[in-house]
């Protein structure tokens, strides 16, 4: 049976210049590199330069990502930005992006599901690929979490960095397996009760102020394993494939012991699973396109690859997405 396929076909990343060292933070605040690699496994994040905005990031990543699908932005129609931390409260960041691509066509817009925002805006190009809406979508994580932290908090400011990834998916012909290159399912989740255990104590409508990150820590890492086996056992259920299946799992990088415990919850070899979060930190929606950038580019997903992405966040939010990766060369277009 023939069925659309929303095919990834590239990937590209971008992290601003200035690196902040575990040392450089104890310096700040009363912690130390110990602490944080022991609980965190962060080592560095980067910190966007003054002026530099979550829109020049995006531009960034969205052109590392063209280049590599081998895709002109001229034949882009939908953008689709997932972040926390938009250039200002309107218009969209998607839409700054847009008209710095030179593009004028098609519909560009923000998805907001924090740290699961990829995932989210992900699962939306591909229900706009499948119903016919769009025929190549641009799909972007990109946050600079340094503007919204209180950089006395010790517990809250070690954790997060400022990063932004992008793909590029476009609707190809497929015939609705689990060997089809592309998406092979989406499972979206969210529960606002816990929607005080990690959030920003400021908006435009409650105080008129930007706000800071305020996190339960302990209480956001007790739920995160439990949420993130859960969708992902549906992911394995839907697809009908077990964790031996997956060549890759590329989880959301908020640390390294949820990611370990969520990998060995769900029986998935220690080899599989893709670690970045040393290098960037939390960048919340723009963590799982960097780590997948990262895989892509050293070579270690190809083709074929069967790769499972997740996260977990704020709201709480969490998804999974599965799929088989292409690269710049995939099958038969849809016309
Ligand atoms: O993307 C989703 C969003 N967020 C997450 O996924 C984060 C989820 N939570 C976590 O990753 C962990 O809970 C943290 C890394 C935030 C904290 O690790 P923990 O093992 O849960 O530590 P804790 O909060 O239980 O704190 C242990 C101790 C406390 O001291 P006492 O009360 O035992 O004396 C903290 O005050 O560590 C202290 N502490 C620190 N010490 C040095 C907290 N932050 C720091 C710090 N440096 N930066």
């Amino acid at each position: 049976m023939s069925v659309i396929r929303s095919t990834v076909l590239g990937c590209g990343s971008y992290l601003p210049a200035k690196c902040l060292t575990n040392s450089d933070l104890a310096a700040m605040v009363d912690t130390s590199d110990e602490w944080i690699v022991q609980r965190t496994g962060i080592k560095e994040r980067h910190i966007a330069a003054e002026g530099e905005m979550t829109s020049d990031l995006a531009l960034a990543a969205a052109k590392a990502a063209l280049a590599h699908s081998g895709v002109d932005a001229q034949d882009i129609d939908t953008i689709i930005l997932a972040t926390a931390t938009p250039d200002n409260t309107f218009p969209a960041t998607a839409v700054t992006v847009q008209a710095r691509l030179g593009i004028h066509h098609g519909a560009a817009f923000d998805v907001h599901a924090v740290c699961s925002g990829f995932v989210y805006a992900l699962a939306t190009a591909d229900a706009y690929l499948k119903a016919g809406m769009s025929k190549r979508c641009l799909v972007i994580g990109a946050e600079t979490f340094s503007r919204i932290l209180d950089w006395t908090d010790r517990t809250t400011c070690v954790l997060f960095g400022d990063g932004a990834g992008a793909v590029v998916v476009e609707a190809r012909n497929g015939g609705g397996t689990t060997a089809d290159q592309g998406i092979l399912t989406s499972h979206l989740r969210s529960d606002g009760r816990h929607k005080d255990k990690l959030f920003v104590d400021g908006g435009p409508s409650s105080t008129q102020t930007v706000g800071h990150l305020r996190m339960e820590g302990r209480e956001v890492f007790k739920h995160a394993v439990g949420m993130i086996t859960d969708v992902i056992e549906d992911a394995f259920a839907s697809a009908d494939i077990t964790a031996d299946d997956l060549t890759w799992f590329i989880p959301h990088q908020a640390n390294k012991r949820i990611i370990d415990a969520s990998a060995k919850k769900l029986k998935i070899a220690p080899e599989k699973v893709i670690t970045t979060v040393q290098a960037h930190g939390n960048t919340s929606a723009a963590s799982i396109p960097l780590a997948l950038d990262t895989a892509v580019k050293d070579g270690r997903v190809k083709p074929n690859d069967l790769v499972l992405l997740e996260a977990m966040g704020g709201g709480f939010t969490w998804g999974s997405v599965l799929l088989r990766w292409s690269g710049p060369n995939a099958g038969t277009v849809i016309s």
